[in-house]
This record gives C-alpha cells, structure tokens and sequence, in this order.
C-alpha cells in the first residue's frame, strides 16, 4: 500500500475541531504492513493525541514493533515535522535511518531520517550504571 495514500485517507478522519489543524499519519513495518494513525483533539486540550501517537497505537496492537517507514500529511503551507514527543515515539521503534516524509495536502514534500529529526535522542543506555 502506498504510504502516502494511506496518510492522506487517514488525515480525512482526523479529529481536530479545536486547532482545525487535521494531521494523517502512516507507518510501514519491514513485512510491509502499514498503520494509519490521526490526531484526535480533546476540549480539555491536552488530552489530545497525534496522528503518529495513533499510528504507533495501531501497529502495536497488530503486534508489530518495527517502525521501517513513516509519512505524514496535514494542511499546511510547508510540510510538518513530527512534535518532539513524537520523534522520541517514533525513535523508539525505528533506527536512526528511517524515513520520515512529511506531506502538504498541495503536493509539497520534505523527506528527513529520524536521526535527523532527534539527533542525542534518550535511549536505554543512558539509565545504565
Ligand atoms: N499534530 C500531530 O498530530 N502531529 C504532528 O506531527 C504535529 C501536530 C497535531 C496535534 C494537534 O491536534 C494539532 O496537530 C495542532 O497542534
């Protein structure tokens, strides 16, 4: 399935009525299964979840935890990057050497690895003695 198809499909069922700011999000695993994920807002506003937060949800639930791809699409001018919390998300089920493709729904596009987009990210290592 094509990651951006699948992006663009989820980013119409957004939930987003307070940032009207709507975000789809796709995941491929190295068997090839994709996972769509949207941003779903709350009224009490920081209850709300990221359309890569769902994806991850989704793929976990599946049983998958290999993260080989990402894309992700929202309306805006210049293509959006995934939040901080998001990048450290998607760190932690896929190496530094992901792509991350991030869409405008006009066709713009912006490919970065996820070592780029969270260079001295936290791991496990740094808990050890
Ligand atoms: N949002 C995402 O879903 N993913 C991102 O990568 C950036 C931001 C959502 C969160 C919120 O619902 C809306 O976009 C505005 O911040």
């Amino acid at each position: 399935m094509d990651l951006l198809q699948a992006a663009s499909e989820a980013y119409e069922k957004a939930y987003a009525p307070y940032s009207r700011f709507k975000v789809g999000a796709a995941i491929r695993t190295p068997s090839g299964a994709v996972y769509q994920g949207v941003n779903v807002e709350n009224v009490a506003y920081p209850e709300g979840t990221c359309a890569e937060a769902g994806a991850i949800a989704a793929m976990a639930l599946a049983g998958d935890r290999e993260i080989s791809e990402v894309a992700v699409i929202a309306d805006a001018t210049a293509p959006v990057p995934p939040c901080g919390g998001c990048r450290q998300k998607l760190a932690e089920f896929g190496k530094g050497d992901v792509k991350v493709t991030m869409y405008t729904l006009s066709g713009e596009k912006l490919v970065m690895t996820l070592a780029e987009l969270l260079p001295g990210k936290f791991t496990a290592e740094h808990m050890k003695d």
